[in-house]
């Protein structure tokens, strides 16, 4: 099996997003997956890099998306690179497509945050032609910025949840729904994540010498 791992995030390999992509891509070749990581932001730089990309999305059995959520939505060229191997598909179709497979998720701290965005994914799924195998989902995605280590407990409930996806990934099955529901476990109680946000951004002001407080909304009435 052919894996591509496409992550979705401006910030390419220090991104959470790449944090749990990389992770499953282990899993996928302890069970004896090939894996290829790509960065839709830099493929779509160029003609060539856009190509090339749209090439390994065809040549691939498995596609998973690794992704942050961006206004309810995914990434800008995320969205461009599927509308463009939708156009490409419908040119060039060939019957059964890629399983595919979504890794999200979001700085707010409920999960379900992800919903639209993994409804977007299932939706590009079936109009291509490929087999949803479903999405992992999780909020407070803010946490993950110093690795796993650095997580309560190790991060323990995500790891265990990426490993049992690459498994039942690897044999052609569906993201396990106990994987699920552990990956979108909060991390950390609710209050204590909005304290911290709330905390880092206070301090992203005085940084930038941003006057204004914080909850000033200019264009609400
Ligand atoms: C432009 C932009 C839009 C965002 N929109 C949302 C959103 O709608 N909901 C949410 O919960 N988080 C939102 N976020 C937060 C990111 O999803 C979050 O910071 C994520 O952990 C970033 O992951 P990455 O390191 O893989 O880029 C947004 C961030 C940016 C920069």
């Amino acid at each position: 099996m052919n894996a591509l791992i496409l992550t979705g995030s401006p910030k390419g390999r220090d991104s959470s997003s790449f944090l749990l992509g990389s992770r499953l891509g282990e899993a996928l070749r302890n069970h004896g997956v090939t894996v290829r990581d790509e960065f839709a932001h830099q493929a779509l730089r160029t003609e060539e890099g856009t190509r090339r990309l749209l090439d390994a999305v065809d040549a691939s059995d498995l596609l998973v998306l690794a992704f942050p959520l961006y206004v309810d939505s995914l990434p800008a060229p995320l969205t461009r690179l599927l509308e463009l191997a939708a156009e490409r598909r419908t040119a060039s179709a060939s019957p059964g497509g890629p399983l595919l497979a979504v890794l999200v998720q979001c700085g707010f701290p409920e999960a379900h945050q992800c919903d639209t965005a993994v409804g977007i994914c299932r939706l590009f799924a079936g109009r291509m032609g490929m087999r949803w195998a479903g999405a992992l989902a999780m909020g407070m995605g803010g946490q993950l910025g110093g690795g796993f280590r650095k997580l309560p407990g190790g991060g323990r409930n995500i790891l265990e949840a990426i490993d049992r996806t690459g498994e039942s990934l690897a044999t052609g099955g569906d993201v396990p729904g106990e994987a699920m529901a552990l990956f979108s476990r909060p991390l950390v109680p609710r209050w204590l994540y909005t304290l911290f946000g709330n905390l880092g951004w206070r301090v992203q002001m005085r940084k930038n010498k941003a006057r204004r407080p914080l909850a000033y909304r200019p264009y609400a009435k």
